[in-house]
This record gives C-alpha cells, structure tokens and sequence, in this order.
C-alpha cells in the first residue's frame, strides 16, 4: 500500500508532492518500484489530493500487477489511509505499506525488510535510518532491536528530539493484527491525525513484537521541502552514477554528471563532466559523451562520441561524431558513421551512412544519402510560412557551403551544387547546379579608394604594408583601437 493522498504543503507547489521528479521519475515510481520487489498480490495506492493527476502518472508506468486506487477523501493522517484501505488490501498475509514520497528506499531496502520480519514473526516491523538533520521526522526511541516508541517532531520534547534515528513511512504488518489494531488508535496529538505509527504502541501493548530495521539511505529521506528534494536527489544521483561505474563506465566527474534512473550505459564509455543523460536514454559501449552534453531519450550506438551538445528524440548510430555544438531535436537520425559536426541544428532529418554535415548547417526535414558531403552554411529553407517542405540529396552528393535548398527540392546522387547558390529546382544525378551571378573583377579598385580618402587605408588601420598585403592589425593612427 502506497500513500500519496498529501497535498505537500511544506512543498509549495501546485504539483502534488509524490509526482515531484528525482532521477527523471516522479517520487512515487521509484517507490512503487520499491514495492514491487516484495512481489505483492496486490498494489493499492492511496490518492486524494489532485487524484487525477496522480492515477494517471500511475497509469501511464503500466505497472505489473496493476494497481489498485482508494480516495482517502479528506485526509486524516496516515493511519485513517491505511483503514479505509482495508477492503483493497484482500486477503493478504502481510501488507507493507510505503510512503509515496519517501523515494530513497529501494528494492534492497523492501527485501530485507520482508526478510526480517518473517524471520523473527514480528506483528509489525519498520525501516529505520539516520539522519544528519532529523527535524520533522518521527523519531525512533527502541530497546536493542525492538522498537519501543516513534515519537512525531510536533509531539517530540527536547530529548527525544535529539535522536537521530527517524522512522521511514516503510512498514510491514502481519494483515489481521494491522486491521484489528488501527480502530484503536485516536487522534489525542498536536495534528489531531491519525497517526500510523501509533498502530505499533498498539500490538506491543498487545504483547506483540515490533522491529526496527535500521538501513542507511545516505543521509536523507524524504520530500517534505524543496530542500528534502534536492538532497534526496544528490543521494539518488550519485547511487545511479555507483551503479553504473560498477558496471564498468567512467564517469570523469560523477558529481557533475546527472544520469536518469532509466538510463542504460554500454561498459568502457567515459562520461565527461557536466553530461546529462535523461529520460530513456540508451548509450553504447566504448562511447565518449560530453563535456557539456544533454541528451533525452535518444539512442546513441557503440563508439560514438558527442561533445557539447543538446541532443532530443534522437537516433545516433555507431561511430558517429556530433559536436562541439550541435543541436539534434527530435526525429533526427544519424546513421553509422555519419557527422553533424559544429554548429550544426538538425531537425526531422536523417543522415545516411558516412554522410557529413560538419559546419554551421540547418538540416530541416531532410534525407540525405550516403557518403554525401553538405557544405558549411548550408540551410533547408524547409518552411514557407505555412507549411513544412521536405529536402532529399542523394548517396555521394556533394553540397556546396552556403548553398539554401529551397524546400521541396531534392538533389539526385552524386549531384553537386555550387556554393552560395539557392536552389529551387531538383539537381538530376550527377549534375552541377549552380545558381549565383558572373563574379565581376574590377581591377586597381582598391588604389581607386585609398585615392578618394588622401591615401589612408580602409578600417583606420595603419596600412604600411607595401603592395596588396594584408594591412598590419593593431593601434589605427587615430589611437589605440585597432580595426573596427
Ligand atoms: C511520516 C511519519 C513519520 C516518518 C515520516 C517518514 C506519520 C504520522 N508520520 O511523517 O513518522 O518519520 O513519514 O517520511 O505517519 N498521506 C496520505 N494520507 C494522509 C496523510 C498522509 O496518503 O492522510 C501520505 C502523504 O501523501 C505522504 C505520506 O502519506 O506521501 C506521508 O505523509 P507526510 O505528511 O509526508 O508524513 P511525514 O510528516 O513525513
Ligand atoms: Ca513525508
């Protein structure tokens, strides 16, 4: 049982505080993920606040079993979630129930919880951890391995507020001894809640055992603030970057380098500095990414190396070289190969095998052949203002710099463009189109110039050189400011 009925006001956000993102997935993912491990009969998630948003978030993980949803309604504590949950629960043997905004307890956490609690048959057994700052949580008061009291920060004096040890909203309850023992517990403190963990002073009044298990979660628990956000995502981070160096990945700087949960990475890539790898990323092996890269659910395959540079909803194929500086948005592909190199934006395009965009381009809804060359400068005019065009150059074309392809137009294999030509019509295989006037050689133009000024060169600059050098860089002789 998952509870995510809180709107999270110490959040202050208008997104409920469970579908706030850590690692790329929002908090109650990586919880529900958590329970999963336990491999429940049943997954009940507990919604009030902005419900909709909640189930649909849920929906859309398409999660195995699928879970089930209550409305708490107006929520009344963790304990009133739990009861009304009762009929949802079924005929279980044991119910965990899990806080949706505790993201740090993983699937290792949940096993040896379970684990714990049937060994020793307690009634009841918890999560517990220690933290650097434990304000605002409950804190553990226990007598060796049994757990004698939580005590909440509101109801907490100054002694037992010192305690480090905090409980985590992860808990296992033998089913029958939970359901009997929750109508018992009231609502007699400073939040007038129904308090979940009053349940446990309940069964060990009863004579029961209650465990506390403590695990180390890394110094943080949960999302209460956006302080509580941030460090709980520093601690997932870098539990990511852990898991994927010991898969063999270098990582320059794993405390610059920000890796989604979903992402995969082949061994023997090296991961520079200040990379961001989101969403459902998937890098091959022997790759080198970044410095200063982005990329979003894009491929990248074995051997490719992209530096500097924000890549979308891309394909890049093996042995591909991108950056520094490139951008590919989404429906880009790049095949074996193949280069966008600096300052180069490719949108809705393919590039076939070998093929080569290296400098200052836009590619917009183009296809381009194999082993074709595109010219520095070369721009798809892809859009008339209403609507979008598509470019095609075929295998071993080769592309002028600066030529505008005015969209529709295609450009046959093994065509060839002049450069600073615009153009408009189709270039049939193996044709030059050039599309540029006559170049006009006016001779003694610049002794006509310097003429007309009293013989000073052009710029301000000095112009001491004899001939038709190029005129020394520096102080102009009207003072220190070089060429303007
Ligand atoms: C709770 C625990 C505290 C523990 C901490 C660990 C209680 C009373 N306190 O405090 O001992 O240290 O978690 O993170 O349980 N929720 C509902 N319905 C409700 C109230 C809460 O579904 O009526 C959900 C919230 O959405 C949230 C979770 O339960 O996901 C915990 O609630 P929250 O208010 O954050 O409890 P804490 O103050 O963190
Ligand atoms: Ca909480």
């Amino acid at each position: 049982m998952v509870l995510a009925a809180g709107k999270g006001k110490r959040m202050r956000s208008a997104l409920p505080k469970v579908l706030h993102q850590v690692a790329g997935r929002p908090s109650l993912w990586h919880v529900i993920k958590a329970a999963q491990a336990a491999h429940p009969t049943r997954i009940v998630v507990v919604v009030s606040h902005e419900s909709d948003l909640v189930r649909n978030a849920v929906a859309s993980w398409s999660l195995k079993p699928e879970p089930v949803f209550v409305d708490q309604g107006r929520p009344q504590g963790t304990g009133h979630a739990v009861l009304i949950s009762e009929k949802a629960v079924g005929d279980a043997d044991d119910v965990i129930v899990l806080a949706g905004d505790d993201p740090l307890v993983s699937v290792e956490h949940v096993k040896e919880l379970v684990r714990t609690h049937r060994r020793t048959r307690a009634a009841a057994s918890i999560l517990t951890t220690f933290l650097d700052d434990p304000t605002g949580y409950g804190r553990i008061v226990r007598d060796g391995d049994r757990l004698v009291d939580i005590v909440e920060e509101a109801d907490a004096p100054a002694d037992i507020r010192r305690i480090e040890e905090v409980s985590t909203l992860v808990y296992v309850f033998r089913r029958d001894d939970l359901f009997k023992a929750l109508p018992l517990v009231g609502r007699e403190n400073r939040q007038g809640e129904y308090y979940l963990p009053d349940v446990l002073k309940v069964l060990r009044d009863k004579g029961e055992t209650v465990r506390a298990v403590p695990v180390d979660l890394g110094g943080a628990l949960g999302l209460n603030s956006r302080g509580g956000l941030a460090k709980v995502a520093s601690i997932l981070r870098h539990r990511i970057v852990e898991g994927h160096m010991s898969n063999g990945i270098t990582f320059v700087d794993p405390a610059n380098t920000y890796v989604d949960v979903d992402v995969r990475i082949g061994h023997d890539s090296v991961i520079h500095p200040l990379t961001f790898l989101h969403g459902s990323t998937r890098i091959g092996a022997n790759c080198s990414i970044g410095p200063a890269t982005r990329i979003v659910d894009s491929t990248v395959g074995d051997g490719a190396d992209v530096s500097f540079s924000v890549v979308r909803g891309s394909k890049i194929g093996r042995h591909v070289d991108v950056g520094p500086y490139a951008s590919l948005r989404p429906g880009t592909v790049l095949d074996q190969g193949s280069k966008a190199g600096t300052f180069v934006e490719l949108k809705a395009t393919r590039v076939g095998r070998g093929s080569k965009v290296p400098h200052l381009s836009y590619m917009g809804d183009a296809r381009i052949g194999k082993f074709s060359n595109i010219g520095a400068g070369t721009i798809t005019c892809n859009y008339d203002g209403y609507d979008k065009h598509a470019t095609v150059v075929g295998d071993e074309a080769f592309v002028g710099s600066d030529t505008m392809l005015v969209a529709p137009v295609a450009v046959g294999n093994r065509g060839w463009t002049g450069a600073g030509s615009a153009i408009t019509k189709d270039v049939p295989p193996g044709a030059l189109a050039v599309e540029r006037s006559e170049q006009r050689v006016i001779k003694g133009f610049d002794d006509r110039k310097r003429q007309a000024h009293g013989g000073r060169a052009p710029g301000g600059s000095r112009g001491d050189t004899k001939g038709h050098g190029t005129p020394v860089e520096g102080k102009g002789r009207r003072g220190g400011r070089g060429r303007e």
